[in-house]
């Protein structure tokens, strides 16, 4: 169909098979969040661009070149937000949600908005299904929101997938280690490495580790190594979560060269990749990120989340069958269809789904519009029927039907769920 009006690339109308897979996603989610004691947090999907450039960090790609940024009708530069953790911590320190000696564990689902190049699995528009658990350092709680993500993975049938993991030291050991990799970089021609690198060595030389690019990978084999530079709490912390994930029947993998995009995490990181959805593998992300809430003006905390991306998610799952509706409600009679109305309302409250033809039509046709509903039973109110306060049921799968009380309609129909 052409129209004057399109969608804008990278954006994506959601509905059908994939409105149903996100609808399971996010089912599966609230359940498997409740049960470790998440609550929902629905933050503002605009916000002042400076938190994002606080948190997130003025030297990421995200930052530089993918933020949807504007000025609002007063001049005052705003942010569709690019991912979900800076909005939950700003409104953790604004609503006073995080405060010392507590941990507060949040989730979010929704859209997130990234300036990037459209491709399978990388929309402009993006949905994140986002956790963050604040107020604790305890390595218990990195394994446990690790378990999390993956019992939440495994709740979606997700299994072909890989969990990486690294750390990436803490405000203690990190700063020698920065010096040690600048002083590194030095050594080298910089020619050799891409454009992209070549400023990173310069503004950000952590993400200098995660280049994509085949020669830049290459040259940073001989890198020093961010782990082997971890203090010794951060080394004993991260050992003691990879021993909880054993001790869990969890697999790992340390990629010792992933920093992940956001310049906030410390520690503890990690990523799942999946290896059945073509380049764009990463389906959920996240680390530690101690000291974030205080740089937003908040309590010096800690804290630790991660965000899997819906779309991609959606790849893995395929199809979600469309669930069927139990009857169909047909007046034959255009003066029985205030009957068939209350009737069917009455059918909806006792937990029945259903619909009701709205105009009056040939049999025929209403019988085809019944099949075509998929419904499993079509529910039938003619003349003679409603005389004798009478109805009549048809199974739409076998063809066969009875006609009963309508006082009973209730009875019967839970007798034929029962038997299902
Ligand atoms: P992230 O790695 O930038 O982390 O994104 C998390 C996930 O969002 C990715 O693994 C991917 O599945 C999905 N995603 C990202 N960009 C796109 C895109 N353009 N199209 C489709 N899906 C995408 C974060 O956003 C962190 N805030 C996660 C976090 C929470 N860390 C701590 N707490």
């Amino acid at each position: 169909m052409s129209g004057e009006f399109k969608r804008l690339k990278g954006f994506a109308d959601i509905y059908g098979s994939l409105g149903r897979a996100f609808s399971f996603m996010e089912n599966k989610a609230r359940d498997i969040f409740a049960r470790y004691g998440y609550e929902e947090l629905r933050t503002p999907i605009l916000e002042s661009t400076n938190l994002f450039q606080r948190s997130i960090g003025t030297e990421t790609d995200v930052v530089k070149k993918e933020m949807f940024t504007f000025p609002d009708r007063k001049g005052r530069l705003v942010t569709l937000r690019p991912e979900a953790t800076a909005g939950v911590l700003r409104a953790c320190v604004e609503e006073g949600l995080a405060q010392p000696g507590n941990v507060s564990r949040f989730y979010s689902l929704g859209p997130m908005f990234r300036y990037e190049r459209p491709q399978k699995g990388r929309m402009r528009q993006f949905h994140q299904i986002n956790c963050e658990c604040l107020g604790t350092d305890s390595p218990y709680a990195d394994a446990e929101i690790i378990c999390m993500l993956l019992s939440f993975l495994s709740s979606l049938s997700i299994n072909n997938i890989q969990l990486k993991v690294n750390s990436l030291g803490c405000r203690n050991c990190r700063p020698a280690y920065l010096e040690k990799l600048g002083k590194w970089l030095n050594t080298l021609e910089h020619e050799k490495l891409c454009p992209d690198c070549r400023q990173r060595a310069v503004n950000n030389p952590l993400r200098v580790l995660d280049c994509k690019v085949e020669s830049c990978k290459a040259i940073l084999t001989d890198a020093p190594v961010l782990l082997e530079n971890n203090c010794t709490d951060c080394r004993r912390h991260f050992d003691k979560v990879l021993e909880l994930l054993t001790a869990n029947g969890i697999d790992w993998n340390i990629d010792t060269n992933l920093v992940r995009g956001l310049d906030y995490y410390q520690r503890m990181t990690f990523e799942v990749a999946s290896r059945n959805i073509g380049a764009q593998t990463a389906i959920a992300g996240g680390g530690r990120y101690d000291g974030l809430i205080q740089t937003l003006g908040g309590p010096d905390l800690p804290g630790i989340g991660f965000a899997c991306g819906m779309e991609r998610l959606a790849l893995l799952i395929g199809e979600a069958e469309k669930k069927e509706l139990d009857f169909y409600f047909l007046a034959l009679d255009g003066n029985l269809q205030d009957n068939a109305f209350l009737l069917s309302e009455m059918l909806r409250s006792n937990g029945f789904s259903g619909e009701m033809n709205y105009r009056e039509t040939s049999f025929k046709s209403a019988m085809r519009q019944a099949a075509k509903s998929a419904a499993l039973y079509c529910i039938i109110l003619g003349s003679d029927e409603a005389l004798n306060n009478k109805i009549t049921i048809k199974n739409m799968k076998t063809g066969e039907q009875q006609t009963i009380l309508q006082a009973d309609l209730i009875k019967v129909m839970k007798e034929f769920e029962n038997k299902k």
